[in-house]
């Protein structure tokens, strides 16, 4: 990393949920905030996942670290906990995190069971709302908050299958956070990054062709990395993005504009 950046968000407390390895989105979240000044806190799903998340918590000198499956009651809110006994607020909430049953994933919308739908629903959408919830009363002074979507949740995009409309619903979400917490002084936005090659993007068929197409497309003609996605989330915290919220703001070399 050579790029050097001025302390903008130092002071700022960031709660940082996805970070699965390097590659995640998350951590190029989480290590754009740090390169800014902010503090951190730092999930991992369960025990499986530690071992791989944890010394990039020590590298990114997080202040919290914590198990977190959205799906497992109560965990949500002793993260919370911790950070309000640690930190007292939080100015920078980010959810980078996705799940859809193998089976329903893979097969067209038509199969999609209805326990496989409500399962990616719960753990990429409303997981959303509900930190949204946590998040605010600790966000005294204002904040941001950010949600990982894709371009399938405007146009079809094929394999993306049952995710294209759970990110629809995550995009709209955004805006009806964006509309409540407005007059909190909190900012919601819904990212939109181009494809990245991350653990998650592997359970999606064809991916590769899917990258290809993507840097041809992208009038930059370039694909994009997770600090390109960790800069821009970087950026829209600081209070030079104060009077920006509620949209979905595309990460991807511009390859949403072409047709
Ligand atoms: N990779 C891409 O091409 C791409 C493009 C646009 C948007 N996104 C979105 O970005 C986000 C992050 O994905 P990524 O590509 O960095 O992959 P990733 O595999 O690195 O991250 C996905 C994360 O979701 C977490 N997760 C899954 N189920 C969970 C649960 N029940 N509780 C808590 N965490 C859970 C995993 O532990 C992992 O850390 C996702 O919302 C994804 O849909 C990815």
């Amino acid at each position: 990393m050579t790029e050097t950046i001025r302390p903008v968000l130092a002071g700022n407390k960031a709660l940082v949920v996805g970070i699965a390895n390097d590659q995640s989105i998350a951590y190029g979240c989480a290590k754009a905030f740090r390169m800014a000044g902010a503090d951190l806190a730092v999930t991992w799903l369960n025990d499986k996942a530690r071992p791989h998340v944890e010394p990039l918590a020590i590298e990114l000198e997080a202040d919290i670290t914590a198990p977190l499956d959205v799906a497992t009651p109560g965990q949500l809110e002793a993260v919370f906990d911790l950070v309000r006994e640690k930190w007292g607020k939080l100015d920078i909430l980010v959810h980078s995190i996705a799940s859809a049953p193998k089976e329903d994933l893979q097969g067209g919308l038509l199969d999609c069971s209805a326990a496989g739908f409500a399962k990616a629903m719960d753990v990429s959408c409303h997981s959303f709302i509900r930190m949204a919830k946590l998040a605010a009363p600790l966000m005294r002074d204002g904040g941001s908050m950010f949600a990982m979507s894709y371009y399938g949740a405007d146009r079809v995009v094929p394999n993306y299958n049952v995710m294209g409309p759970v990110k629809a619903a995550l995009e709209a979400a955004c805006r009806y956070l964006a509309y409540e917490l407005g007059p909190s002084g909190i900012r919601v936005h819904a990212i939109s990054p181009g494809p990245l090659k991350t653990r998650a993007a592997s359970g999606l068929k064809d991916f590769e062709l899917l990258l290809n197409e993507a840097a041809q497309k992208a009038p930059l003609g370039e694909l994009v990395d997770i600090m390109d996605v960790g800069f821009t989330c970087a950026y829209l915290a600081t209070p030079f993005a104060k009077r920006v919220t509620g949209g979905t703001v595309y990460v991807d070399g511009g390859a949403n504009i072409v047709a």
